[in-house]
């Protein structure tokens, strides 16, 4: 059988902001798999290729049967969660993106909020290597797969993540538009064992902005996931509930 070939397209990661040729001129050094902001299975990714590498252990180490990112951006990391979770049917994943479309496909009021967010709205532009075209019919066919375009600092996002951690072993991956009032929201939610894990450790949140958050919520640093973290240079920090 002859395949058609208008099914093939150019439009995904046609961004003018995007590098097309990052290593066509240049071999690609190991120490690259720490560089965070590559492409993953065509998706972008604001996380490094080590990144991954420690997800799949932290969670294998773990048996987590409930896993949540707050905010899923291109949907790089979103997507490998919820294949895993959908590979391995062993547990829930959630992710949330409240400004999942593109910006010129949005009114006046959404691209204030964007901007009081943080928000990226790339989540369906395949110009920007977005997945939600896919993730969406992935979210149909699996029952371990939800995306949610919802506000994390919601109260019924709130309150659905609450009654899902209290029957789940639970992690939760903090890489929204605020990650400390994240961290801060969702750690008086986890029961002992559970975790939850901040992105951009020491660039956007720092040791001593959490500290009062781990003594109020009992939380502890979660070794040797924390130092494994750290060694290669993932940028996250993962907290344990004692
Ligand atoms: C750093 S990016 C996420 C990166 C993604 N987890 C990854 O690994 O590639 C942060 C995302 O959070 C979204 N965001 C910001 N504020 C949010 C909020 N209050 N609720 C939900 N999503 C939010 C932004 O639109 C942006 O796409």
């Amino acid at each position: 059988m002859k395949y058609d070939k208008e099914l093939l397209k150019t439009v995904h990661g046609s961004h003018e902001g995007i590098d097309k040729q990052v290593y066509t001129n240049s071999v690609i050094p190991l120490t690259d798999l720490k560089t965070v902001g590559r492409r993953f299975m065509g998706a972008g990714m604001s996380q490094s290729y080590s990144a991954i590498y420690w997800q799949e252990y932290f969670v294998e180490s773990n048996r987590f049967e409930y896993i949540v990112e707050l905010g899923s951006q291109k949907g790089a990391l979103s997507t490998y969660l919820a294949n895993m979770a959908a590979i391995t049917e062993s547990y829930i994943f959630d992710t949330y993106e409240a400004f999942p479309y593109p910006q010129e496909e949005t009114d006046g009021s959404d691209i204030e909020s964007r901007t009081r967010y943080n928000g990226t709205g790339h989540w369906f532009s395949r110009e920007h290597e977005g997945v939600g075209h896919w993730f969406e019919k992935m979210a149909e066919i699996s029952p371990y797969i939800n995306m949610h375009y919802e506000n994390v600092f919601d109260k019924d996002v709130f309150n659905h993540i609450g009654e899902n951690v209290k029957q789940f072993k639970t992690y939760i991956f903090c890489d929204g538009g605020n990650k400390l009032r994240e961290l801060n929201l969702y750690s008086r939610l986890l029961k002992s064992g559970d975790r939850i894990a901040v992105h951009d450790w020491n660039i956007e949140i720092h040791p001593h902005q959490v500290q009062p958050i781990l003594d109020e919520f009992g939380l502890e640093y979660d070794e040797p996931f924390a130092k494994s973290a750290t060694e290669l240079d993932t940028w996250i920090m993962p907290f344990r509930k004692k």
